[in-house]
């Protein structure tokens, strides 16, 4: 039998992550949304590219839950963008009744699958599937360090003219713009970017990448797509074909960098069954101090999740 993903949202997210896993052919697909036909209309347009491309998965789209259970990974994409007048918590709101509803809706038929949060505020929402789900915690992971590090990645290869395969970079904390981009954890080729890129422009880069949200928004008008399924595709991979890749994930952090009881985006070595383990580099003062300010910012949205519950 195949190995099963269901990715919960079949919007720009949820769909461009189907079909970068349809295309690396490594598990059946089943898409869910509320949207009547969506789910649907999406899934047999995907299938349809099968005998073009060349995989042979299934794909099914569908408004309810049947279909996904006994999945391996869920992916939670579901969600509703901020939209004008709406303030921050208006769409906090919004979102964690949608990823609370969907967990416990999803969850119980995929008992041993490991959950992959998408939905925003990213951090905050890993919370709220935590609890929904009942999972242990090493089985609910977030997406955001894998896509900040592409961007830190891009704009690194982009300012050396160098392939950004030979790139390979870190980025820490929550997924906005208290975000913590570690140049000295970023190298070409093994050589570290602070001997190659004068401090000037690694700190702009630094900035363009915590801004990278951002720049995607201003310029399409919603929010970026292409390269957060592609970094929610690497993830589902590296659990379904357990790859102990090591990269950065929202994590339930129980003491580590001296964070409690907190989803934050650190290394992880991630495989079968999720995070098999945090891993701890060594922070000087400042970075340290910045991870720790980003972890208040999201301390602070998870308080606000309670008041509002
Ligand atoms: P989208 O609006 O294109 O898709 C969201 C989908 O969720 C829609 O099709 C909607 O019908 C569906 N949905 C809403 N409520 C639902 C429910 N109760 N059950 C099932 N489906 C439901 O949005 P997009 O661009 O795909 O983004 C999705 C989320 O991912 C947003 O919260 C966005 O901010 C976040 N995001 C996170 C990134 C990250 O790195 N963590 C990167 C990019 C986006
Ligand atoms: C991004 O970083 C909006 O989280 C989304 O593109």
């Amino acid at each position: 039998m195949r190995r099963k993903v269901s990715i919960i949202g079949a919007g720009a997210v949820g769909a461009t992550t189907a079909q970068y896993l349809a295309t690396r052919n490594i598990a059946d697909i089943v898409l869910v949304d509320i949207v009547e036909n969506l789910p649907q209309g999406k899934a047999l347009d995907l299938l349809e590219a099968g005998p073009v491309i060349g995989y042979d998965c299934q794909i099914i789209g569908s408004n309810g839950y049947e279909a996904t259970t006994g999945s391996d990974v869920i992916v939670i994409t579901s969600g509703s963008p901020r939209k004008p007048g709406m303030s921050r918590d208006d769409l906090l709101r919004v979102n964690m009744n949608i990823v609370r509803s969907v967990t416990e809706q999803a969850a119980p038929l995929s008992p041993d699958a490991v959950i992959i949060v998408v939905t925003n505020p990213l951090d905050a929402m890993c919370h709220v599937a935590l609890e929904a789900s009942g999972f242990p915690s090493h089985r609910v992971i977030g997406q955001a360090g894998v896509l900040d590090a592409a961007r830190f990645r891009t704009f690194v290869a982009m300012e050396l003219g160098v392939s950004p395969r030979d790139v390979h970079a870190m980025v820490l904390g929550g997924h906005g713009d208290t975000m913590v981009p570690l140049p000295r954890y970023t190298t070409v080729s093994g050589i570290p970017v602070t001997q190659l890129i004068p401090p000037d422009r690694i700190q702009a880069i630094v900035e363009r990448t915590r801004d990278g949200g951002g720049e995607i928004v201003r310029l399409l008008g919603t929010s970026a797509f292409y390269a957060p399924a592609a970094s929610v595709a690497e993830m589902v991979e590296a659990v379904l074909l357990d790859e102990n890749r090591v990269l950065a994930a929202s994590t339930y952090l129980t003491g580590q960098y001296g964070i409690t009881d907190l989803y934050v985006g650190v290394p992880i070595k991630l495989g079968a069954g999720g995070v098999k383990q945090v891993i701890e580099i060594e922070l000087t003062d400042e970075e340290r101090a910045a991870l720790h300010r980003s972890a208040a910012a999201v301390r602070e949205l998870v308080e606000a999740m309670r008041q509002l519950a």
